[in-house]
């Protein structure tokens, strides 16, 4: 965090508006760039096993020694390192989260953010005068299997925390379910660890898959859990969705699209399911529930910015998701909150035509 503002500062920057409060999110950039360079050059990994004087640190990352005192000083100054006279320790915003360990989950989010905002936001501009994303997401990180690994494991580290409260919002059985770029599988998994009787067939991009090939393995679900490499995009490889499911996901997927592509996968999907099968959609709904935070409420702006920057999709209300599964034929649907943190919530429809 880069800025503890005392209460004369934030009266003066944000009740007053004396001074632009821009000034702040300057600083925030600044920090955020430092924060993500010092952990790809692996600040933070080499100040968990103790203080470091600037000179071992220099030597063990190999880096020049007085550029490395100077980002480690700027460090200083947003929280990220402590410094006294040992030398240089983790600060509070670097530890717990970005240490390793139990309460690391921000590590692969400041690592995605890095490159995603350093790279790809490159071409925002560009993005909102045509409306098209300079380069497409997936192929971006389908030609890069480092950030691919960090973005798979980023979003498995938010599966493991979501998927017990998904899955107790929507009771049994899930018969035969489709998870429609499930990458990861561990939504797959916990509801075939739910529901005894549960299959469930993965769709996604290969190199989405090899997260998820892992996750089955290590949970022995080998046999009922199949995983179909595909783009959905190519008709040949989105057979997997021509058979009649009880269950099919969609998980993160729809804010990837473009309101006509989403409604097409919307569709799809009702489709695929048989008579009395439930479509569940999981999203962070741009119109989040009364009381979400502020800071939440900010970032689902900016996650919005970045699906039109470099998917050509965005967040969507509620409404805009049920009216497209009702036009798809669905019906019951309803809107049900999560018992878990974060902004995620389900949309539950049901296949009626019989
Ligand atoms: C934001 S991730 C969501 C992953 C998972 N469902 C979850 O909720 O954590 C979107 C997923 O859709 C997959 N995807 C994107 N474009 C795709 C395409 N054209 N065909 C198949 N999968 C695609 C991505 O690889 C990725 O795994």
């Amino acid at each position: 965090m880069p800025l503890y503002l005392d209460p004369e500062e934030l009266r003066i920057f944000r009740d007053l508006n004396q001074a632009p409060g821009g000034f702040i999110d300057l600083v925030g950039a600044m920090a955020f760039r430092a924060a993500g360079t010092a952990q790809r050059l692996g600040v933070f990994d080499a100040l968990a096993a103790g203080a470091r004087t600037p000179a071992e640190l220099a030597t063990k990352l190999d880096v020049a020694e007085g550029p490395l005192t100077v980002l480690l000083d700027a460090l200083a100054g947003f929280g990220y390192v402590l410094c006294d006279d040992d030398g240089y320790a983790p600060g509070p915003a670097a530890d717990p989260w970005l240490a390793n360990g139990p309460r690391d989950w921000f590590a692969p989010t400041l690592a995605l953010w890095h490159e995603l905002i350093g790279e790809l936001w490159t071409g925002l501009e560009e993005a909102v005068r045509t409306g098209r994303p300079p380069e497409p997401y997936y192929a971006w990180l389908e030609r890069r299997p480092g950030t691919l690994r960090t973005f798979q494991g980023m979003l498995a580290g938010m599966a493991r925390g979501l998927a017990p409260a998904v899955v107790a919002a929507v009771p049994g059985p899930y018969g035969k379910l489709l998870d429609v770029g499930g990458g990861h599988a561990i939504y797959s998994a916990a509801f075939c660890e739910a529901a005894p009787g549960t299959t469930a067939t993965v769709v996604d991009l290969p190199g989405a898959l090899d997260e998820g090939r892992a996750r089955v393995e290590e949970a022995g679900l080998a046999g009922r859990i199949t995983l179909v490499p595909g783009d959905l995009t190519v008709p040949a490889d989105s057979a997997a969705l021509d058979s009649a499911y009880d269950t099919v996901l969609l998980f993160n997927v729809v804010h990837g699209l473009d309101p006509d592509g989403a409604a097409g996968l919307v569709a799809r999907a009702a489709r695929a399911l048989r008579p009395g099968g439930r479509l569940l959609v999981l999203e962070p709904y741009s119109d989040p529930p009364a009381g979400t935070q502020g800071h939440t409420a900010a970032f689902l702006g900016g996650f919005s910015l970045n699906l039109a920057a470099t998917q050509g999709g965005r967040l969507y209300t509620f409404a805009e998701v049920a009216g497209w599964a009702e036009a798809a034929g669905l019906g019951g649907i309803e809107r049900l909150p999560l018992d878990a943190p974060g902004s995620d919530e389900l949309l539950v429809a049901r296949q009626e035509t019989v």
